[in-house]
């Protein structure tokens, strides 16, 4: 149905007159961009229930909706993040704050399964710490966009295992598929982890319920988080992800770049690995990552 109806000139004056009644409200507001984001927030608001000439029903149902959000949300559960990331909004936000600088990574959304304090592990290690999937063994090198490298560069990786959780999801409190490990000499850096595998964002609460409704999947695209530190450079969080994944076109929380998509090339069992690791007869991948850092933003 359009919900473009016309309406009265004296319907569009009633109607303007509050949009700028309720901007002018803020007129005194002492920090400048708090007035700024406060108008613009009206200002858009009254746009969207203009625009689909929402109904009082709806806007309750709406409150309804955002209550339940509220509800759900605790030190564990952070449903309002889930439901930026799934509008969008994230993504956005990071797009904004991160833009491209010379040939320096890109980023893409945190999500919640990070956690501070995770195992430090020598280059080459292992992160798994006996989480089930089938061992990768992940690559490359850290940079800035001068091509120098990063010795000493922290990288905190973090993944669900081949069930599709992560180690916060389970009753323990084993850490497993994290870890972090420092950059070596010449900026390189090698780890064993497990190949990614595709999951759902927790779908139990109002954001699931709004997918449900709405006729989307609550599923990500396979991939694993990287947050990458170094003193003078601007801090990298992304992930990479598998190329070839069906779900790459309709990751959820829209996190997906093409520059972050990587080839994970299957090794038959009996591959000889590149540390002279024993899989004792099973398969494994390999892939590679070359991160570049670019300059600290002054703020
Ligand atoms: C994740 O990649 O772990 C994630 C990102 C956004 C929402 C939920 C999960
Ligand atoms: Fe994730």
């Amino acid at each position: 149905m359009d919900a473009r109806i016309s309406i009265s000139s004296e319907q569009r004056s009633t109607e303007e007159a509050l949009i700028a009644t309720v901007e002018a409200s803020f007129a005194d507001c002492a920090d400048p961009r708090m007035m700024q984001l406060m108008q613009s927030l009206v200002k858009h608001l009254h746009a969207f229930v203009r625009d689909v000439r929402l109904t009082e029903a709806e806007w309750d149902k709406a409150i309804e909706f955002l209550t339940a959000v509220g509800h759900i949300t605790d030190d564990r559960r952070q449903e309002f993040i889930l439901l930026s990331d799934v509008l969008g909004v994230s993504m956005q936000t990071i797009n904004v704050n991160n833009q491209c600088v010379d040939d320096a990574t890109e980023a893409t959304v945190f999500g919640p399964f990070f956690v501070n304090d995770a195992p430090e592990i020598s280059n080459g290690g292992d992160i798994a710490g006996g989480a089930p999937g089938q061992p990768c063994w992940v690559e490359g090198t850290v940079r800035d966009t001068a091509g120098k490298p990063v010795p000493g560069a922290r990288i905190e990786v973090w993944e669900a295992d081949e069930d599709g959780f992560y180690d916060v999801q389970y009753p323990n409190d084993r850490a497993a598929g994290r870890g972090h490990v420092f950059a070596g000499p010449e900026g390189r850096y090698s780890f064993w982890g497990l190949t990614p595998t595709p999951y759902p964002i927790p779908h139990d609460g109002p954001v699931g319920k709004m997918l449900e409704a709405t006729g989307r999947s609550p599923m990500r695209a396979s991939h694993l988080h990287f947050m990458v530190t170094a003193p003078g450079l601007r801090t990298l969080v992304t992930h990479i992800f598998v190329a070839g994944d069906e779900l790459l076109k309709s990751d959820t929380v829209f996190g997906v770049k093409r520059s972050l998509i990587k080839d994970f090339v299957e090794q038959p069992a009996g591959t000889p690995t590149p540390d002279g690791r024993n899989l004792v007869g099973r398969t494994w991948t390999r892939t590679r990552f070359d991160i570049v850092l670019a300059p600290e933003i002054p703020r």
